[in-house]
């Protein structure tokens, strides 16, 4: 069968960064509990009137495309994880494949919160092993400031804005996307959740009163399933293909909470010093945080390392990824 391999990695940051003594102006928090309950220090933030997501992602897939020497004409297909598109429609990975001149590729969004990606990588690789597609680039990106109640201290000293991109290639050497555990469950939707625009509840005056364009959660709740989730999805895929926690090279978490991400390595015995941790700098960027930490280690990497990725998020979504470098 013909592997799915990450070929090049791109990604991009908005330069404006949101500190925790920032957020201590706007709502009643403090940098020590920002810290010691979700490890964020910093978050960015993408400013300008008519700025989305795809600005984030289209500089990811530039730098992806110029890394590789890439004619974004070759490029057969742009998925786009993210739950902060641009507009309902045209999708984000649409606006991408236009500003990146991607002109003989197909293109869509996928929602899956903060397992867009790896719900996204998988579907790729599914492409690039059906041997019809030669080059797919999966792209990661939110700008969740655009979502969030900067007056409710719950959920804005979590997020930031970000994007990631990879590239998948045909190999014939065993690398690449090996396996993947991708689960959902919508019992968790009153649970965590942004309803504003959808058809359901289309935006009124009354609906903006009830504040209904903002990213909701319970936290609390939410933490319980994110800790059990990710760890099952994570060590259930090493049992799957017999990896040891010395077998596993990275564990490549979704950035939601340092705690979780802890938790989850603990159950996986994975020591923290293999545990790709950036979130005190960029906070929860949803479909970003995990092609954020592969673009921000990748020269750590080497062909052949073991990495196992682990998201969990709205819907419920969960999930792992076990990549062959
Ligand atoms: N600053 C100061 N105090 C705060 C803040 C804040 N920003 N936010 C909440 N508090 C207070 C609460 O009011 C509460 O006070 P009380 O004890 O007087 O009632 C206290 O701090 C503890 O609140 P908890 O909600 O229990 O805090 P917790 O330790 O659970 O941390 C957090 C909250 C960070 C949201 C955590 O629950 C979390 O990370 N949850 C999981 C989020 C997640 O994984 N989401 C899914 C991914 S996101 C996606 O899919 C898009």
């Amino acid at each position: 069968t013909i592997g799915a391999a990450i070929t090049a990695v791109g990604g991009w940051v908005p330069p404006y960064r949101l500190t925790n003594q920032e957020l201590e102006k706007l709502v009643d928090t403090n940098d020590e509990w920002i810290r010691t309950r979700t490890g964020i220090r910093e978050r960015r933030i993408l400013k300008g009137e008519g700025q989305g997501t795809s600005v984030m992602a289209t500089k990811a897939v530039e730098e992806l495309c110029q890394k590789r020497n890439l004619d974004p004409a070759e490029i057969d297909a742009v998925i786009c994880a993210t739950i902060s598109p641009d507009m309902l429609f045209p999708c984000t990975a649409n606006l991408v494949c236009e500003a990146v001149g991607a002109k003989n590729a197909l293109s869509f969004d996928m929602l899956a919160a903060c397992s867009g990606f790896i719900y996204a990588l998988e579907t790729g690789a599914n492409y690039i092993r059906s041997g019809l597609y030669k080059k797919v680039v999966v792209i990661g990106a939110d700008k969740m400031s655009a979502t969030i109640n900067y007056q409710d201290r719950e959920t804005c000293v979590i997020f930031g804005d970000g994007a990631g991109a990879v590239l998948l290639e045909p190999n014939d050497e065993g690398l690449g996307v090996i396996d993947a555990i991708l689960r959902t469950d919508a019992s968790g939707k009153d649970l965590i959740f942004l309803r504003g625009g959808g058809s359901a509840h289309p935006m009124t005056e009354e609906s903006v009163r009830r504040g209904d364009q903002y990213f909701k959660q319970d936290g609390r709740a939410v933490f319980k399933h994110a800790v059990t989730r990710m760890a099952d999805a994570a060590e259930q895929m090493m049992v799957r293909h017999g990896l040891s926690s010395d077998d596993v090279a990275y564990l490549v978490p979704h950035q939601a909470n340092q705690r979780i991400i802890k938790a989850t390595a603990e159950r996986m015995g994975v020591d923290m010093s293999k545990v790709l941790v950036n979130i005190d700098r960029y906070g929860n960027t949803t479909g970003g945080t995990i092609p954020l930490c592969l673009w921000d280690w990748e020269t750590t990497f080497k062909k052949g390392d073991n990495l196992i990725l682990a998201a969990f998020g709205g819907g419920f979504t969960w999930g792992s990824i076990y990549l062959k470098w």
